[in-house]
């Protein structure tokens, strides 16, 4: 550790760069450290990952048919038609896409689910479907839900920074039908509530029988697996043999090495002490780690306060688009809000920019390799990883990050493991959930 730490910038970056650091060891010991929080969630024990039944199996790449999707993420609401022909192939037609109003995520569920029935009755009205019309609707709810079945599940709790009173603990497809029938849309029939990892990992499958992991990484960061049901202990007596897929909810796993960047943002959130992983690995945060460590250098006078301070006084002002465009600039400073900065301050914001974003795509590639191994150790045969998520589209770099903490945990073997990006996945993939519809034998409530 440099002396001269918070009087020089050299210092405060060399410590910022142990700080940030993922080292063999650490990758080493979170997979350890995966491994057993995964076997207490699915034996039913207390555990940072809730791994969460979903009632939803393998595709089969055959399923068919037309279906309506409603697709809540963290930032957007998608809602369309997905099309599965019966051959592993989908497309997504007549999308409606909308930002989410900032002030619905802190509305009531009355109000949310009303905004969202609203929207479904918008898109149908606007192709001349009346109130008569019916179809099957699949609903991707990108939140963690303890599901009863395939189509019921009550909200454990917000992340995202969503607050809005009356949903947790409620069962949101409930409360979706309810506002449905408000609008005079009762012939809509929920036939799934997925996950949007669940979604993602169902539309790789579908078209690609190798495909056995999904993960999300974009404003939230979660992944999901097939699971042998024998493992899935505190279902052992209600669910019969074959494969499920579980929502592993990883965002909230805890047993980390933090730093005082991580506490200090950790403090100020409406879910403190909860999705501590996610905190450190998604575009919701990143930037603010980010302006938080910029922030403290202003403060102390190691780097400008520049002409536009103000674009980083704000919490969250600073997004992970910016932090890429800084990233990919050659003024770094300037792309964070710091005018008129010198090269060697511009220098210094790149690599805080480049630090944080490289800490997150080296934390979400030992997670995935503790996924992987959990069910194959010696990784004996080739995996597929579905993703989707804009840093894991955009950011410039993460996906080779993620790739380097794969091979220097697998060494030559992680040339089996391959990343697939399935934009629209989480919707499409809900389709391919509702139209495989519900397996005899895995009865509701039974885990
Ligand atoms: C949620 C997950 C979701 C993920 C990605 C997290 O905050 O808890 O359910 O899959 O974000 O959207």
């Amino acid at each position: 550790m440099n002396g001269c730490a918070d009087h020089c910038p050299e210092g405060f970056l060399s410590r910022l760069r142990d700080e940030f650091l993922v080292s063999w060891d650490d990758a080493r010991t979170i997979v350890g450290n995966f491994h057993e929080e995964m076997r207490r969630g699915l034996a039913g024990q207390p555990s940072s990952l809730r791994m969460l039944p979903t009632f939803a199996g393998r595709p089969r790449g055959t399923e068919q048919g037309r279906l309506l999707i409603l697709d809540l993420g963290g930032t957007n609401v998608r809602i369309g038609e997905a099309v599965l022909d019966g051959k592993g192939r989908a497309e997504l037609t007549s999308v409606d896409r909308s930002v989410l109003p900032r002030e619905i995520m802190s509305a009531s569920g009355t109000e949310l689910f009303d905004f969202l029935a609203d929207r479904v009755d918008h898109f149908l009205g606007g192709r001349g479907l009346d109130d008569r019309w019916c179809r099957d609707l699949a609903f991707t709810f990108s939140f963690p839900v303890e599901q009863s079945s395939l189509v019921s599940g009550r909200l454990v709790n917000w992340t995202k920074g969503f607050t809005g009173p009356g949903v947790a603990g409620e069962d949101v497809a409930a409360l979706l039908r309810a506002a449905l029938a408000r609008r005079g849309r009762e012939r809509i029939r929920v036939a799934a509530l997925v996950n949007d990892t669940v979604g993602t990992l169902a539309a790789g499958s579908y078209a690609d029988p190798a495909c056995d992991l999904g993960v999300i990484l974009g404003t939230g960061t979660n992944a999901c697996y097939f699971e042998r049901t024998d493992r899935i202990e505190k279902c052992r007596d209600g669910v019969a043999a074959g494969e499920m897929i579980v929502n592993m909810e990883w965002g909230n796993f805890n047993r980390l090495r933090t730093n005082p960047w991580d506490e200090l943002l950790d403090r100020t959130t409406s879910n403190a002490g909860r999705q501590r992983l996610e905190k450190m690995i998604s575009g919701m945060y990143l930037g603010e780690l980010a302006r938080l460590v910029i922030g403290k250098m202003m403060a102390v006078g190691l780097l400008p306060q520049g002409t536009n301070h103000a674009a980083l006084a704000t919490p969250y002002a600073l997004t992970a688009e910016r932090l890429a465009a800084a990233v990919r600039s050659t003024d770094p400073a300037g792309a964070v809000g710091i005018e008129g900065a010198a090269p060697v301050d511009g220098a210094a914001v790149g690599q805080i920019c480049r630090l944080v974003a490289a800490r997150a795509a080296r934390l979400a590639g030992a997670a995935i390799a503790a996924v992987i191994s959990w069910r194959d150790e010696d990784l004996e045969t080739g995996h597929v990883v579905a993703i989707d998520g804009s840093l894991f589209e955009k950011f410039p770099g993460f996906q080779e990050n993620m790739r380097e903490m794969l091979r220097e945990l697998f060494g030559p073997r992680a040339a089996g493991i391959q990343f697939q990006l399935i934009p629209d996945g989480s919707g499409i993939g809900a389709a391919v959930v509702a139209a495989m519809g519900a397996r005899t034998g895995w009865g509701a409530g039974s885990c």
